[in-house]
């Protein structure tokens, strides 16, 4: 036996039986043990110098495995006491985790895409033409006359004035180019929708952005009428709001159909009031306009409807305020 004051036996004896149970144990433990200034261990090595030094090799060996006891114990006593208790820091293992943010699916684009599946349903094609236009397009060939006030920089964003009208480029101001491109390109029948979006010089409110999204419809064939278009409108309102929506026909004024009009839709208030809400033109494509792509008016007739796809997402969602929409507010998008 190493001649030391310590009995490296008792304390061996004691590290094994000592009590682990509580916090307050195991931190009596570690400094009874492992203390900085007054720790058995650190003792015990420093007792090394009262043994004699043929001995100390075996003395030091004792101690290391006395150390390594002392830190198994203490390893195996805080792990178990963590994953229970939370070794009394602020962290507390047994919350359940955070969700991580998974994001959604912006109200224009849910809109967006109920909207195509309903015409899908009704056998539309869908076509695409560019944000950026020329005159004909956006004008001319829709049968805007020279003076209309449409054309004024008041309600388009023009890019580049040309020397004359016919050379403008400009932001469209709604996705009826769209029909132009389209019966350019395709002869009748014809039946497609272009979604996208267009930019007006508008006075902003509650129900009119700078810029906003429309999805254009045109179904030009031999004896269209405008009884399928009324009957085509019904059934989307109805697949859009619901089999009891309150929708109406106005008469209205487009330069590119005759006759047309404008559908409204009924946005109640929980209380029993409400107002029309306007979401589309259409109307009967005007025969000039035929004309301007080439077509026959005399052989073919057609339809077209413009909707605002923001209005039907205010109506949809019972939103208040189109501008919303464009504030990119986490905690208003994260609610649809
Ligand atoms: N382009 C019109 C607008 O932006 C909407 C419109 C009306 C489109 C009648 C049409 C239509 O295709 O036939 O206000």
């Amino acid at each position: 036996m190493p001649e030391s004051s310590f009995d490296l036996d008792a304390v061996r004896e004691e590290i094994i039986a000592t009590s682990l149970a509580t916090e307050e144990e195991i931190e009596a433990f570690r400094v009874r043990f492992l203390g900085r200034k007054a720790g058995l261990i650190r003792q015990l090595f420093a007792g090394v110098s009262s043994v004699a030094p043929e001995q100390r090799g075996a003395y030091g060996q004792s101690v290391n495995q006395l150390k390594n006891l002392v830190e198994e114990r203490l390893a195996e006593a805080q792990s178990r006491d963590g994953a229970t208790a939370g070794m009394g820091s602020d962290l507390d293992l047994t919350l359940p985790g955070r969700k991580p943010p998974m994001g959604s699916v912006h109200p224009i684009s849910q809109t967006l895409s109920a909207m195509k599946e309903v015409f899908r349903q009704f056998g539309f094609e869908i076509a695409e033409g560019p944000e950026l236009e020329d005159d004909w397009h956006n004008f001319t060939a829709l049968n805007f006359p020279p003076d209309h006030p449409a054309r004024d920089m008041q309600d388009t964003l023009f890019v580049r004035l040309g020397d004359e009208e016919k050379d403008a480029t400009l932001m469209r101001t709604h996705t009826s180019p769209g029909q132009i491109r389209v019966m350019e390109k395709q002869k009748p029948p014809i039946r497609v929708i272009v979604p996208g979006r267009v930019y007006r010089n508008e006075s902003l409110s509650y129900k009119s952005f700078c810029l906003f999204h429309q999805v254009e419809g045109l179904y030009v064939d031999e004896g269209v009428t405008f009884a399928e278009l009324k009957q085509l409108l019904h059934l989307f309102a109805k697949a859009m709001f619901g089999e009891d929506v309150r929708m109406r026909f106005r008469p209205s004024f487009f330069p590119f159909t005759e006759p047309s009009a404008e559908v409204d839709i009924w946005w109640a208030n929980p209380d029993g009031s409400g107002k029309w809400l306007e979401i589309l033109g259409c109307g009967m494509v005007d025969p000039n306009v035929l004309k301007a792509v080439d077509i026959d008016p005399e052989r073919y007739t057609g339809y077209a409807f413009g909707m605002g796809v923001e209005r039907i997402a205010l109506l949809r969602h019972n939103i208040e305020d189109i501008r919303l929409l464009y504030e990119n507010d986490i905690r208003f998008l994260e609610q649809f």
